[in-house]
C-alpha cells in the first residue's frame, strides 16, 4: 500500500501542497517518498529520498523541483528495498514520463524483459518503473499523452492507481483498477490522491474514482472517461469528515478503518500467488525449501498465527511447533534441520528477532514471514515472505493477523503440498466472505450486552483455539478488562471455575463434524453453570441452541473460518473498548512495535 498525490493549480503552491498530502498519506507507506512536476522544461523536475517525508523535506531544501502541474508518492515497498532509486516517481529513459503508482503489477518481469532488449534502461527494482518506459514508447510513436498512457495500462496485469505527468503539457493523467484514487476540486485547483486527508485542508469536493476508469486534470478541471475514451458522468460528493478525522478516512478508529480494510488486505496477499483454476501457489523459491521439520518463533498476535500455522504443517505431514519467541532462547528445542520461521509483522520485534538469530546461530535456515519490507527480520533472514497487509496504525493487529493466516496457508500449500483443491476455493472467496461478515454483524448489540461483564472467555478447539486466543487478547488489550482464552476441552481441567453469570463464554463452532460435537460439549459445561454463551458460528451445528446470542459466520473450509470468526471478535472488543471510552488506536502501556526485550 502506498500513497498517491497529484494537484493541478495552487498558484505557486504546487510543491507545498503535493508534501501536505504526503504528510496526510504517511500511514500508507513512510519509507521513502518524492515528487515530480513540470513546468516549460523538456525533462519532468524530481527529488525523491529514501527515509521519511522529513528526508524528502530535507532533499527539497537543496533542491526543489518548480512547476504548476505535480504528482507524488509515499511508498510501502513491495518490490525492491526502500532506497533512494526504488522511491517514485519512476522516469522514463528520456526524463520526459514521471509516473507514481500504488499496486502491483504482476507480470512486470516479462514487461521489463522485454522493454530492456529494445533498448530501454532500468534504474530500480520496482515492478512500477516498466510503466514510464511503456509510455515513452507510446509517446515515441506519435501517440499524444493521453492515449500513450492508456497503451501502456492495457500491457499491465494487476492493481493500480497511478499518475503519471509528461514534460511541457500541463495536465496529470491518472488510471485506478483495484486501488484507490479520488479526485477533489475547489475553485483554484485540481487534485488526485489515493485517499482524501491527501487533499481535505483544501477542498470538501471529490469525486471518486472506479475501476477502470481514467482522468485528466489541467487547468480547466478534470474529465472522466472509460476504456473506450468516452466521458463517463461523475457525481462531485461532499465528505462531511473535518480534516483532523480524515486520516481514518471516517472512522473512529484506526483500528476499526482496518478492520474494515481486511477484504483488501487478504486480496493482496493472495493476489498473483493462487492459481485459480489448477490451485497451484506460487511463492517463488520458497516453494523448494521442503522442510522436514518447522518452528515458528513469535510474540503476540503473531504467536497465535504462529499456533494456526504450525497446525497446517502437522496435518501436512510436516513437524510443527510453535514458540514464544521470548522463550526460545531460554530452553531452544533440538533444531535438526528445521526450518525456523520468524512470524512478525513489524519485523522488528526484538524477542522474535533474538531467536531468528539463535536458531540461525544453531544453524537453522530461517524464514521471516512479515508485513515491513525491509524490516530486520526480511533483511537477516534466509527467505522473506511478505503478506502484503498494508500499513497497520492501530496497536492492536487486526488486519495483519488475517493476512498472516491466508499467507500461512500459501506457504504450507507451497511446502508441503497437501490437499489445495477444497482450501483453495475457500482462500479465493475469503475476501468476499470477510466483506459479507463486515456489512452484516451484529458485533455492536453483543458489546452493548456485555460491555460490564467482570471477564471475558474465549473458547475454540483445533484451528479456532488460537482464534480464541487471539479473541482474548484483542479484548484484553483495548478494553483493559480481564479475558482468556483457553482450548475448550481444557476448560474443564481448571478454568471451569472462573466461569460465573458475569462472565460471557465465546464460543467458536463451526461446521457439524467431531470438532464441532466436543466444542458444543464444553459449551453445555458452561451453560450449565449459568454463564452467558455467545456462539461464534456458521449455523452447520445445533451450538445455537445452547447459545444466548450469536456471531454468524458464512460456511466456508474450517481453516478460513477461523478468519471470519477472528473478525467478528475483533468488533466485539472494538465496540466493548469504545463503549468504555478506552484509547483505542494507542492502548495504555503498549507501543505498535517492541524493540526490546
Ligand atoms: O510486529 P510483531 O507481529 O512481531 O508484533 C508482535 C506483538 O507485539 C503484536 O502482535 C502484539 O501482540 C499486538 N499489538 C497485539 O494486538
Amino acid at each position: 500500500m502506498c500513497g498517491i498525490i497529484g494537484c493541478v493549480g495552487r498558484d505557486g503552491e504546487t510543491l507545498e501542497t503535493l508534501v501536505h498530502g504526503l504528510s496526510k498519506l504517511e500511514y500508507r507507506g513512510y519509507d521513502s517518498a518524492g515528487v515530480a512536476l513540470t513546468g516549460d522544461g523538456e525533462t519532468v523536475e524530481i527529488s525523491k529520498k529514501a527515509g521519511e517525508l522529513d528526508d524528502l523535506r530535507a532533499a527539497l531544501e537543496e533542491y526543489a523541483p518548480a512547476g504548476e502541474v505535480g504528482i507524488g508518492h509515499t511508498r510501502w515497498s513491495t518490490h525492491g528495498p526502500p532506497t533512494d532509486e526504488n522511491a517514485h516517481p519512476h522516469q522514463d529513459c528520456t526524463g520526459r514520463v514521471a509516473v507514481v503508482h500504488n499496486g502491483i503489477i504482476e507480470n512486470y518481469q516479462a514487461l521489463r524483459d522485454e522493454l530492456a532488449t529494445s533498448g530501454h534502461t532500468f534504474r530500480s527494482d520496482t515492478d512500477t518503473e516498466v510503466l514510464p518506459h511503456l509510455v515513452e514508447e507510446g509517446l515515441d510513436s506519435g501517440l499524444d499523452p493521453d492515449a500513450a498512457v492508456r497503451q501502456a495500462l492495457t500491457r499491465v496485469d494487476g492493481s493500480y492507481a497511478v499518475a503519471v505527468v509528461v514534460a511541457g503539457v500541463d495536465a496529470v493523467f491518472a488510471a485506478r483498477n483495484d486501488s484507490p484514487l479520488v479526485l477533489g476540486e475547489d475553485d483554484d485547483a485540481v487534485y488526485l490522491a489515493s485517499d482524501v486527508p491527501a487533499f481535505r485542508d483544501f477542498t470538501d469536493r471529490v469525486v471518486y474514482l472506479a475501476d477502470g476508469e481514467f482522468a485528466r486534470l489541467d487547468g480547466e478541471g478534470w474529465t472522466v472517461t472509460n476504456i473506450d475514451g468516452e466521458t463517463v458522468e461523475k457525481t462531485v460528493d461532499t465528505v462531511d469528515w473535518d480534516p483532523e478525522e480524515a486520516g481514518k478516512s471516517g472512522y473512529d478508529h484506526f483500528m476499526l478503518k482496518e478492520i474494515h480494510e481486511q477484504p483488501r488486505a487478504l486480496r493482496q496477499c493472495l493476489r498473483g500467488r493462487v492459481e485459480e483454476l489448477g490451485g497451484n501457489i506460487e511463492v517463488g523459491d520458497l516453494g523448494d525449501l521442503s522442510p522436514t521439520g518447522v518452528q515458528f518463533v513469535a510474540c503476540g498476535t503473531s504467536y497465535h498465527a504462529a499456533l494456526y500455522g504450525a497446525q497446517l504443517f502437522q496435518q501436512a505431514g510436516i513437524p510443527a511447533q510453535a514458540f514464544l519467541a521470548s522463550e526460545y532462547a531460554s530452553s531452544p528445542p533440538p533444531i535438526g534441520d528445521a526450518l525456523v520461521i520468524g512470524v512478525t509483522q513489524s519485523g522488528e520485534t526484538a524477542d522474535t528477532l533474538s531467536a531468528l538469530r539463535e536458531a540461525d546461530k544453531r544453524g537453522a535456515r530461517t524464514l521471516a514471514v512479515t508485513n515491513t519490507v525491509g524490516s530486520t527480520a526480511a533483511r537477516e533472514c534466509d527467505h522473506v515472505f511478505y503478506i502484503r497487509a498494508g500499513p497497520e496504525i492501530g496497536v492492536a493487529a487486526t488486519k495483519t493477523f488475517a493476512s498472516q493466516l491466508a499467507a500461512l496457508n500459501l506457504l504450507v500449500l507451497a511446502m508441503a503440498g497437501g490437499n489445495a483443491r477444497d482450501i483453495v476455493p475457500a482462500l479465493r472467496d475469503l475476501p468476499g466472505d470477510v466483506q459479507a461478515l463486515l456489512d452484516d454483524s451484529n458485533a455492536e448489540a453483543i458489546a452493548e450486552v456485555y460491555e460490564d461483564s467482570s471477564a471475558y472467555f474465549f473458547i475454540g478447539r483445533g484451528y479456532h483455539y488460537p482464534v480464541a486466543l487471539e479473541g482474548a487478547l484483542k479484548m484484553k488489550e483495548i478494553s483493559y478488562k480481564h479475558a482468556e482464552g483457553f482450548a475448550a476441552g481444557e476448560l474443564k481441567h481448571g478454568p471451569l471455575a472462573l466461569v460465573t453469570e458475569e462472565t460471557p463464554v465465546f464460543a467458536v463452532v463451526t461446521g457439524d463434524g467431531e470438532s464441532a460435537r466436543k466444542t458444543i460439549g464444553n459449551v453445555k459445561e458452561v451453560e450449565a453453570r449459568n454463564a452467558p454463551v455467545v456462539a461464534v458460528t456458521d449455523g452447520a451445528s445445533e451450538v445455537e441452541r445452547y447459545a444466548d446470542h450469536v456471531l454468524r459466520v458464512p460456511e466456508t473450509h474450517p481453516r478460513a473460518a477461523s478468519v471470519l470468526a477472528n473478525v467478528q471478535l475483533q468488533l466485539v472488543s472494538y465496540h466493548v473498548a469504545k463503549r468504555l471510552g478506552r484509547s483505542i488506536d494507542k492502548p495504555r502501556n503498549l507501543a505498535k512495535s517492541v524493540t526490546v526485550e
